[in-house]
């Protein structure tokens, strides 16, 4: 009982800080945009071996518009909403091994990558705004790992 009255606190609190940290913060970056994606996947490339090769054929423009909307619904789950679950899962079994095959272990690098270009699109970051971006992108990126 004390435990889920201690559950039902943190989700309440993490979806005051998606709500109120981390959307504005991406909504600051999305206001750069394709110039925000595109050093996102740069740095993800520097980061992650082989990640180059996995976006050559890929349209960049389209991708940064699809990727915008997964960490829309990555903060989304952060926030309860009911939706968010559903396309993340979607989203996690098309990186599955049984489609493009992410190992579960490169969402680190992915998250690294994101947190890096916020600190420098965001004119308002701080480090507990990099704080709140990592406790906000653990649960959905979790959920998306474990449909791999
Ligand atoms: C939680 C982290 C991630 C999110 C939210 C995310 C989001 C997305 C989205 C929204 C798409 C487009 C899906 C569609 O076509 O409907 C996509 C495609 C893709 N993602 Fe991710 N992704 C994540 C992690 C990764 C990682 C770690 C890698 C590789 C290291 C990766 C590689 C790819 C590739 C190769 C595609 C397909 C590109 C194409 O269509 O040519 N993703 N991702």
């Amino acid at each position: 009982m004390v435990r889920e009255e201690t559950n039902n606190r943190e989700s309440r609190l993490l979806a005051i800080v998606a709500e109120s940290v981390v959307r504005p913060s991406f909504q600051r970056c999305c206001e750069s945009g394709d110039d925000f994606f595109d050093t996102f996947y740069g740095d993800l490339a520097d980061r992650v071996p082989g990640v180059g090769a996995l976006f050559a054929g890929t349209d960049m423009r389209r991708q940064n518009a699809l990727v915008r909307d997964g960490i829309d619904a990555l903060i989304h789950y952060a926030e309860g909403g009911p939706a968010a679950a559903e396309e993340l899962a979607r989203l996690g079994k098309l990186h599955g091994r049984d489609f493009l095959n992410i190992q579960p272990d490169l969402y680190t690098g992915w998250a690294d990558a994101l947190r890096h270009t916020v600190a420098q699109f965001d004119p308002k970051h701080t480090d507990l705004v990099d704080a709140a971006w990592g406790e906000v992108l653990a649960d959905g990126i979790a959920l998306m790992a474990s449909f791999y």
